[in-house]
C-alpha cells in the first residue's frame, strides 16, 4: 500500500483538467502518443461539442516505482454526489486553476468538498504559456482566499507540457498512501480480514454487464468470488476484475488501497449504485456499510414527447436502455392533450437533462419536444401526510392542502466586481436572499445566497452569463425543502380551466407570470366568432386577463374583388368552424398554444 497514491483532479470547467490528464498519460507512458487521439475521441459527442468533460475514465499510471490512480470527478454541480464518492475514494486532489481566470465558483465548491474529506490538496496554476496569464495575481488570490501559501503552487502549462513531472513528483511526496489517510484512516481500519470496497462509479457495458468502479478500502477482491452489496443487498459474483489503462485490463485481484473495476454481470447500474459497499466477509447481514451513501433523487423534471406520435414505443425503449447505464434519471409514462403520449422524466439538474435529451436524439435518432423544467414540491395535507409532486397537475384539491414546500438551493457566484450590482438584483428578483458577499481580491467577489430551485432551473444561468458578459460563474447545491406562500395558478380559456397550463408559483410571482402566459396565448389562439377571454387565476381570483376579439361578422369582407367561389369557401369554412365550436363547447386550442406555454425555451 505504501507505493500507491489515489488522487483526483478538481477544476472549474475549461481550466484544463482533461488536458492535464492527457499529459499525465503521456509522461508516464501509459498511453503512447499515437494512441492519444483515440483516447481523446473516446468521449460522448455532447462533451466534445460543448468542450466539457463530464467524466474521464479512471486510470492507473506508473511513476518512479509508484502506482498512481487517477480518479476523475465530474466537472458539474449536477453530479455533486458522484463527486463526493470519487473524492471519498482518494487521499488527495490536484486543484487546477486557470492562470488567466482565477478561482471560479466550481473551484470553490469542489475544494470545500475535498476538504470535507480531508484530502491533501496540490494547487496548480495552469495555462502559464498564455500571454493573458497572470500567475502572480491568481496565486495571490489563492493565498488570500483559500489560505494556500503562494510558494506551494506549481505553475504549469498542460498544453505545452511544462512542469508536469513536478506535479507527479508532488503527488508522490505529499499525498499520503491509502493506509495513512482517507476512508481507511477515518474508519480506523487496521486489519484486512473483511473486504470492503467503495463503488465510486458504475457503468453499463453491453458485453460485460454492469462494471462497478471500486476503491478497495480493506481486504482483497479476486476473480470468481461471491460478494454482496451492503445497501442494495444484492449478491453477485465477480466475473472479471481489473484496473484501468485507461482501457479495462483484467487481472487476478485488487487489494486494499487499490482502484479498479469488477464486472458483475448485473443488468442495470441501479443494482450497483454509486456509494454502495462491496462486501466479503463473515457477517454480511450486520456488516456496516462505508459511510456517505445516499439514494439520489431527481431534482428537475420535464416532459419528453416525440414529435411523431408513432415514435412513442421507440422513445420508451430508448429510455429503458439509457436508464441501464444512468441510474439517476427517472421516467414514467404521461399523457398530454396536445403532445400525446410521452414521459415525465426526472433529472439531477439541467445539464443532466440536456445530456439525456441529446443522447436520445443522437444515439436513438429521436426528435423530441421537451417541456419547461420544473422542480418537486412537498405537499402537506390537512391530515399532516406529506406527498411529493413534480407537476401542478398532481396537486391535490387545494381544500386538502395545508402547506406547500419547495426546494431551496445554496448558491455561490463569483464575479468581477463591476457586475455585482446586476447579479445581486438578479438573485433578489428571483426570490433569492443574499447571505454574504466576500472579496477574493480587489477585482473579484463571491456572492453567497439562497434561492428557490424553481427559479434556478428557468434560465438563471443564461441571465447570469448575459449580465456579467460571460465572466461570472456559479455553483449551487440543494439544501432543504422550505414552506412558502406557494399557489396554483390556473389558466382559463373561454371560462374553463385548461389543466395542463396550471403552474405552481410563489404568490409574489403569479401576477407577472400570469400576464406573460395570457399574452402568449393571445398571440397563438385563433380568433373565433365570439370574443375569447384568456384569464390567469389563483383560486377564484382573476389576476390577469386578455381578450381575443371575435371575427368580424362577415369574414369575406376582407376580400375585395368578386371571386365568388373563394367567398363561398370561406363562408363554408366559417360554418364548419362554428359546428366544431359547438361540438366542443369551447375553443379549439391549437398545438402551438400548448407549445408556447409548455415547451422549454431553446
Ligand atoms: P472541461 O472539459 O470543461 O471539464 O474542461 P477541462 O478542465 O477538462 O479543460 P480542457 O482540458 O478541456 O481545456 C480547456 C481548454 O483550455 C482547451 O481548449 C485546452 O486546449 C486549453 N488548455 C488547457 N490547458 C492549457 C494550457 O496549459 N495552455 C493553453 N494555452 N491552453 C490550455
Amino acid at each position: 500500500m505504501d507505493k500507491v497514491r489515489n488522487f483526483c483532479i478538481i477544476a472549474h470547467i475549461d481550466h484544463g483538467k482533461s488536458t492535464l490528464a492527457d499529459r499525465f498519460l503521456e509522461i508516464t507512458h501509459t498511453v503512447e502518443m499515437r494512441d492519444m487521439k483515440a483516447q481523446l475521441l473516446d468521449t460522448m459527442d455532447i462533451e466534445r461539442e460543448r468542450g466539457i468533460t463530464i467524466k474521464l475514465q479512471p486510470v492507473r499510471m506508473k511513476w518512479k516505482g509508484y502506482e498512481l490512480n487517477l480518479i476523475d470527478t465530474p466537472g458539474h454541480v449536477d453530479f455533486q454526489y458522484e463527486v463526493s464518492r470519487s473524492l471519498a475514494a482518494c487521499e488527495g486532489a490536484i486543484l487546477v486553476i486557470d492562470a488567466t481566470q482565477g478561482i471560479e465558483a466550481q473551484t470553490l465548491s469542489n475544494l470545500y468538498l475535498a476538504l470535507d474529506y480531508d484530502l491533501e490538496i496540490i494547487p496548480v496554476l495552469n495555462k502559464i504559456d498564455l500571454p493573458a496569464a497572470d500567475p502572480e495575481r491568481v496565486a495571490q488570490e489563492i493565498e488570500t482566499a483559500l489560505g494556500i501559501p503562494k510558494d506551494e503552487i506549481i505553475q504549469i502549462s498542460a498544453k505545452e507540457g511544462t512542469n508536469i513531472d513536478t506535479v507527479l513528483d508532488r503527488v508522490i511526496e505529499k499525498i499520503p498512501p491509502p493506509h495513512l489517510a482517507g476512508l481507511r484512516k477515518k474508519l480506523n481500519i487496521l486489519d484486512d480480514s473483511e473486504t470492503k470496497a467503495l463503488i465510486f462509479d458504475s457503468v453499463y457495458d453491453s458485453y460485460k454487464g454492469v462494471l462497478a468502479f471500486v476503491r478497495i478500502v480493506s481486504g482483497e477482491l479476486r476473480k470468481g468470488q461471491k460478494v454482496s452489496f451492503l445497501k442494495t443487498k444484492i449478491e453477485t459474483e465477480i466475473l472479471e476484475i481489473g484496473y484501468f489503462t485507461p482501457a479495462y485490463k483484467p487481472s487476478e485481484s485488487l487489494s486494499a488501497g487499490e482502484v479498479g473495476y469488477i464486472a458483475t454481470g448485473l443488468k442495470s447500474t441501479r443494482e450497483a449504485r454509486v456509494g454502495d459497499t462491496v462486501y466479503r466477509g463473515k457477517d454480511r447481514m450486520n456488516a456496516a456499510p462505508l459511510p456517505g451513501y445516499r439514494t439520489i433523487t431527481p431534482m428537475v423534471f420535464s416532459g419528453f414527447f416525440s414529435t411523431e406520435g408513432a415514435d412513442y414505443p421507440q422513445l420508451r425503449d430508448s429510455l429503458e436502455k439509457l436508464s441501464l447505464s444512468d441510474s439517476s434519471f427517472s421516467f414514467e409514462p404521461t399523457n398530454s392533450i396536445a403532445l400525446g403520449n410521452g414521459f415525465h422524466c426526472g433529472f439531477l439538474g439541467l445539464l443532466h437533462m440536456d445530456i439525456v435529451q441529446e443522447r436520445l436524439e443522437r444515439e436513438y435518432d429521436l426528435d423530441l419536444i421537451i417541456t419547461a423544467p420544473s422542480v418537486k414540491y412537498e405537499i402537506v395535507l390537512s391530515n399532516d401526510e406529506v406527498v411529493e409532486i413534480s407537476s401542478a397537475a398532481e396537486l391535490p384539491d387545494l381544500s386538502l392542502v395545508k402547506a406547500i414546500r419547495e426546494p431551496i438551493s445554496k448558491l455561490e457566484i463569483i464575479t468581477p466586481k463591476e457586475y455585482l450590482g446586476g447579479l445581486m438584483e438578479l438573485v433578489t428578483k428571483r426570490r433569492g436572499s443574499l447571505k454574504n458577499i466576500e472579496f477574493l481580491n480587489e477585482q473579484r467577489v463571491v456572492i453567497h445566497a439562497e434561492i428557490p430551485m424553481s427559479n434556478l432551473v428557468t434560465n438563471f444561468f443564461d441571465r447570469l452569463k448575459s449580465i456579467s458578459s460571460g465572466y461570472a460563474s456559479m455553483s449551487y447545491e440543494y439544501s432543504e425543502m422550505r414552506e412558502d406562500v406557494l399557489v396554483k395558478m390556473d389558466i382559463l380559456v373561454a371560462g374553463s380551466v385548461v389543466p395542463p397550463f396550471a403552474q405552481i408559483l410563489h404568490r409574489s410571482e403569479a401576477q407577472s407570470a400570469g400576464t406573460v402566459v395570457v399574452k402568449k396565448l393571445k398571440e397563438v389562439i385563433p380568433r373565433a366568432q365570439f370574443p375569447i377571454a384568456i384569464q390567469a387565476a389563483i383560486g377564484s381570483r382573476i389576476i390577469s386577463r386578455e381578450t381575443i376579439p371575435a371575427y368580424r361578422k362577415d369574414v369575406t369582407g376582407y376580400l375585395y374583388g368578386g371571386d365568388v367561389s373563394r367567398k363561398l369557401k370561406l363562408l363554408k369554412k366559417q360554418k364548419k368552424g362554428k359546428k366544431r365550436m359547438k361540438a366542443h363547447g369551447k375553443v379549439d386550442l391549437p398545438q402551438e398554444a400548448f407549445l408556447s406555454i409548455l415547451k422549454r425555451d431553446e
